[in-house]
């Protein structure tokens, strides 16, 4: 029988908190008939968030090709043009897909791609569908990592839980840079050089640098000049660059917009080149990108789905082929991803029989979002021993609690959970500033739901630090 010796380290000692300790306490505390509000992850559909209809018809006439000769009577023209034309292309949900995914879906990303970014030149051949893109990052992490290398990979921190267990996993070498929480979560040069400098006199071999963009847990937007900064760095110390862009639609600050590092990037070297005055770059100018892209968050929220995308920019067809085969390996992504993909990529245009319900549905699901982030900024920022910066983006607060000497924010999650069955994730499992304590919670639950947590976590943070205190 199989014996947890037998288990490889590298997968016992990974560890991935959002889905850790505290949120399978509170599986426990539910089965014993408590109330638990899960604020522990950006699971939109779990919080009763609506389908958008424009989707989800597009995704039934697909899985079941019959409707689309004989569609229900409320399916617009244009949904069904472009459902047939999925089934045409792919033909159908039931078959294996080209590895990649779907060539005619694919060149719609490609476009979308250009369209969102004013660029051109995006080559469908080198976008590569994933099952969520958390596939896409482990394959391209796990493309990169070479244990005997001691390869490097700098990742955010704080930052999502993924990048770390993935690296881990994998056998790399975490290497963290610290954007400043004092400076509502800007980076600076300063920081990114001072940690990639120590990680090489460590001997670790830095070869990528992950940006998440907008960021989870901190809800931060990187500007362009932030883009610019991580960009030259990477070109300067030759380091790929993973750009994960998975919240690109999930904005609450009308002065912050999203701007993606493919955009940045094409910017770059066309100035570049016009400076050297060369039709092409030398390699050693150019910066290899990875970004990636998801059907699970923005206003869509299709987690279940497993819909992705990973585009590259600047890597080599023979380095391509390598990920190619990493793909295909797994055979080719889910069929029903893809065509929710194609459902991100290509909304309905402006006069379209889908476009009006469309556009109100997508509206009030992202002024709600805006509203909920609103009222949570502000709520916690009233409570003694609470802070957080502005939510910008994504879908969470980072939230900084101030704790009794004798306590982590881990007591202290467990506590909140056992006290008041709220689910949030500790600050430790997103890579923290060590000294710092905090709590992630998504801004997903309903707005009366959302007061509701405000209120009981300033009874609760009075009472836990007064408790403590007086125990001490
Ligand atoms: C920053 C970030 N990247 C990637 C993912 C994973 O997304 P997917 O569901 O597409 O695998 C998440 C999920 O929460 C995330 O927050």
């Amino acid at each position: 029988m199989i014996n947890i010796k037998d288990v490889n380290p590298a997968v016992i000692e990974t560890e991935y908190a959002v889905r850790g300790r505290i949120p399978i306490r509170a599986k426990q505390l539910e089965e014993k008939g408590e109330i638990i509000i899960y604020c522990n992850i950006g699971n939109p559909q779990a919080f009763d968030q609506k389908r958008l209809t424009y989707v989800r018809q597009i995704l039934s006439l697909c899985e079941n090709p019959n409707l689309i000769e004989s569609p229900p009577e409320d399916y617009p023209a244009d949904v069904i043009g472009i459902a047939h034309a999925i089934v045409h292309a792919s033909g159908g949900l039931g078959a294996y897909s080209e590895s990649k995914g779907v060539c005619f879906i694919r060149e719609a990303v490609a476009k979308f791609i250009g369209e969102r970014d004013g660029t051109t030149g995006i080559d469908p051949e080198s976008i590569y569908f994933t099952n969520g893109a958390t596939e896409g990052i482990d394959n391209v992490l796990e493309l990169l990592i070479d244990k005997d290398r001691k390869t490097g990979v700098m990742i955010p921190a704080p930052g999502y839980s993924l990048y770390d267990a993935t690296i881990k996993r994998r056998h790399g070498k975490i290497v963290r840079y610290y954007p400043d929480e004092k400076r509502e979560w800007k980076l600076s040069l300063e920081r990114l050089e001072d940690s990639l400098k120590k990680a090489k006199e460590q001997g670790t071999d830095v070869r990528a640098i992950c940006v998440i963009n907008p960021n989870n847990p901190t809800g931060a937007v990187l500007s362009r000049e932030e883009i610019e900064m991580i960009l030259n760095l990477a070109r300067k110390n030759n380091l790929t660059v993973l750009a994960d862009e998975v919240y690109q639609e999930n904005l609450y600050n009308d002065k912050k917009q999203f701007i993606s590092f493919g955009k940045v990037l094409q910017e770059q070297e066309e100035s570049l080149k016009k400076q050297n005055k060369v039709l092409e770059l030398k390699d050693k100018d150019r910066v290899s990108l990875f970004s990636f892209n998801s059907c699970s968050k923005d206003y869509l929220g299709e987690c279940g789905a497993r819909g992705g995308y990973v585009e590259c920019r600047n890597v080599p067809e023979d380095v391509q082929a390598e990920l190619l085969k990493q793909f295909s390996m797994r055979l080719c992504p889910n069929l029903a991803g893809q065509v929710l993909v194609h459902a991100l990529v290509c909304p309905p245009k402006k006069g379209e029989l889908s476009y009006d319900l469309y556009m109100q549905e997508k509206t009030n699901i992202l002024e709600e979002y805006k509203k909920r982030a609103g009222i949570l900024f502000e709520g916690l920022n009233k409570i003694e021993g609470i802070s957080c910066n502005p939510i910008d983006g994504a879908l969470y607060a980072f939230v900084r609690i101030k704790l009794p000497p004798s306590k982590t924010d881990d007591d202290y999650c467990m506590a909140l959970l056992e006290k008041t069955g709220i689910c949030v994730v500790p600050g430790s499992g997103f890579g923290q500033e060590e000294g710092t304590f905090h709590f992630r919670m998504t801004i997903l639950p309903p707005t009366d739901q959302i007061i509701k947590i405000v209120e009981k976590l300033k009874v609760f943070q009075e009472e836990y630090c007064n408790a403590v205190t007086s125990e001490e």
